[in-house]
């Protein structure tokens, strides 16, 4: 079974008296260990789509499942159930709470599961020390970099073990060192634990570390999926679009 399918969406933002359409009937599903990179120009929906697929805002029209359940139909706190047990956020522009240390901010994910206080702390530790932040988990997000803020939100993101890791542009702050060291992260938790990762990225070579990248232009896929080009992982099975391109 697909672990997301996401059939005929859209999405209009409707300000004054204006309207934009996001997003203009995108189809696909994802299965279950797939790792595939969303790329397109700034404004063509990558974000609106990560969250859709996160469970973060509804479409206008078409409808999202999670390992087949439609996101429509569950109530608020079954939304918020999956959410915070089975999907891990990386928002483009991080959202860690500015009153929480990076620690508790990359904990929380656990604490609210029912974790215990101490477990979640050593795998806040453990997580953040993978990402290479693990000299600044006493500090608050203004007192660091905004790389170190990006590595904390990918920690918090994926700290208790997602099925699906949903991340917008997750280097998109870090310097080639310190990226390349969160894209082999990324490749072995999905290689090892089997993480489905559904990323939006302007960066060749994370788009190189995905199985399948899909292009968008003006809230559609832009063309047929195609593997990436210096693929790791088979593209076969990995994805099948429904969309009429
Ligand atoms: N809350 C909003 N209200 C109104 N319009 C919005 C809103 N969020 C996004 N948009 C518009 O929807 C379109 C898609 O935006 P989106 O953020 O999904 O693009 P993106 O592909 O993620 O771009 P980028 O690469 O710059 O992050 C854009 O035209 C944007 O201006
Ligand atoms: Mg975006």
């Amino acid at each position: 079974m697909a672990l997301l399918t996401v059939t005929d969406v859209t999405k209009n933002y409707t300000g004054g008296t204006t309207t934009v359409r996001a997003l203009d009937g995108v189809s696909f599903s994802l299965d279950s260990g797939a790792f595939i990179a969303l790329m397109g120009p700034s404004g063509c929906g990558k974000s609106t789509l990560l969250h859709l697929c996160g469970a973060m805002d509804r479409p206008s029209s078409g409808s999202v499942a999670l390992e087949g359940r439609d996101l429509a139909k569950l109530s608020d706190d079954a939304l918020t159930a999956l959410r915070r047990d089975r999907i891990g956020f990386v928002f483009q522009f991080f959202n860690l709470l500015p009153t929480l240390t990076l620690a508790d901010n990359i904990a929380l994910p656990c604490l609210l599961g029912g974790m215990a206080g101490a477990d979640a702390g050593r795998r806040a530790t453990e997580m953040a020390e993978r990402v290479g932040i693990g000299h600044r988990l006493r500090h608050y997000p203004q007192e660091v970099s905004g790389g170190e803020m990006q590595r904390a939100a990918i920690a918090r993101a994926l700290v208790h073990e997602p099925a699906l890791l949903v991340a917008d542009e997750p280097t998109g702050n870090l310097d080639s060192e310190n990226g390349a060291r969160v894209l082999a992260l990324l490749a072995e938790l999905n290689r090892e634990m089997g993480i489905t990762i559904l990323l939006a990225t302007h960066a060749r070579e994370v788009a190189a570390a995905a199985g399948l990248v899909l292009r968008m232009r003006d809230g559609r896929f832009a063309e047929a999926p195609r593997p990436a080009p210096a693929s790791r992982v088979p593209a076969s099975g990995v994805i099948d679009a429904l969309q009429a391109l």
